[in-house]
């Protein structure tokens, strides 16, 4: 049995006890395989090493009150992956397969599942990778599509707890016809020397603008953003941002809440007319954002400076995660119950 202390968890690796892997030769996938390493051997040339050729996704499971496991919206993220397979021009995975990896990863690893009332989930990072030999610069022949799973906690530490981000205009994380509405990892090293920068001045991320003009709101590093004023939530609309399957979700239960949805180009200075402000993803969940510091334009905006999250936030929230824990009636059926 696990003596994890399921409450204390962080959003951290934790080994589990099996992983699933399918490889794609000769243009064909082979049969899931399930594995009890947590290690990958590859050839020193593989294209992923050298030339990026990987993608990733996340999502979650929850277990309920009932004790049953659901796992929410897992076909988007296996359409998500093949988006970003086309992206980065490796093979896609089919979906029928990615579900079935997912559900096995899930059973197998069932003791990792956190206790209802812990509040912690089940990570589960479907990846795929270029595994052929070559040092050319062009698209490989061979991948290795794995999925593991971990337990986890809140990203952000003080997890439904407003934090501070920054705006930093010396970076960019993607570029309008690059590669931002893919799930890459280039993405993520693009972010990382400005996420650095955040953490280390006490930011939990960057908010990052528009590459072309930084006239417009984008994206957090890990996750979507949403600003709300006059009961309406407003969430960017880009050439360069993640399309966030939770904010997607949002966007839905905004409306079914009475909150009016916009979508649309989101003006920097827009920030100062918001009531309420939030990241959104499946890491992320929502993380309420308590103010957002603009430094080169000497600008704070300030949604919370009692530590405490706006109730659209906070309702937003409990809907979102009721759905996920099953407490209450899936009814755009988005989880799949084990
Ligand atoms: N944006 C970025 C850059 C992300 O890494 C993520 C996380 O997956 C998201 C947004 C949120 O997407 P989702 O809600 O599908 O997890
Ligand atoms: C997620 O929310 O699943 C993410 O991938 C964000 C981050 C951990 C990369």
């Amino acid at each position: 049995m696990n003596d994890i202390n399921w409450g204390e968890l962080s959003f951290g690796y934790m080994k589990t006890d099996y992983n699933v892997r399918s490889y794609y030769r000769n243009g064909k996938w082979s049969e899931l395989e399930i594995s009890d390493s947590e290690q990958v051997t590859m050839h020193i040339a593989s294209t992923c090493l050298h030339y990026g050729q990987e993608a990733f996704e996340g999502l979650k499971a929850f277990r309920g009150k009932d004790r049953k496991i659901r796992i929410f919206r897992m076909r988007d993220n296996a359409l998500r992956l093949q988006a970003s397979s086309r992206g980065v021009k490796m093979a896609e995975f089919p979906v029928e397969m990615f579900e079935r990896a997912v559900l096995e990863v899930v059973k197998r690893n069932e003791r990792f599942v956190p206790p209802y009332e812990s509040g912690a989930s089940l990570y589960i990072r479907p990846l795929l990778i270029g595994t052929s030999a070559q040092v050319g610069v062009k698209p490989g022949n061979e991948y290795l599509f794995m999925v593991f799973a971990t337990p986890v906690g809140p990203y952000f530490k003080t997890g439904f707890k407003p934090t501070p981000y920054i705006i930093i205009r010396s970076f960019d994380r993607a570029a309008p016809q690059g590669t931002g509405t893919i799930k890459i990892g280039g993405n993520y090293a693009a972010s990382l020397a400005a996420g650095e920068i955040a953490h280390e001045k006490g930011y939990s991320a960057v908010l990052y603008l528009d590459a072309k003009e930084k006239k417009f709101i984008d994206e957090c590093g890990p996750a979507n953003f949403f600003g709300i004023k006059n009961n309406t939530y407003i969430t960017p609309r880009s050439a360069s941002i993640l399309p966030s399957i939770t904010n997607k979700s949002l966007m839905v239960l905004a409306e079914e809440l009475g909150i009016r949805v916009e979508c649309r180009p989101v003006p920097v200075e827009e920030l100062a007319t918001f009531e309420e402000a939030g990241a959104c993803g499946t890491a992320a969940v929502i993380s309420p954002v308590s103010r957002i510091d603009d430094i080169e334009e000497k600008k704070s905006y300030v949604f919370s400076s009692d530590g405490t999250p706006g109730p659209v936030c906070l309702k937003l929230y409990n809907k979102l995660r009721a759905i996920q824990y099953g407490d209450e009636e899936d009814k755009y059926g988005w989880v799949t119950v084990l």
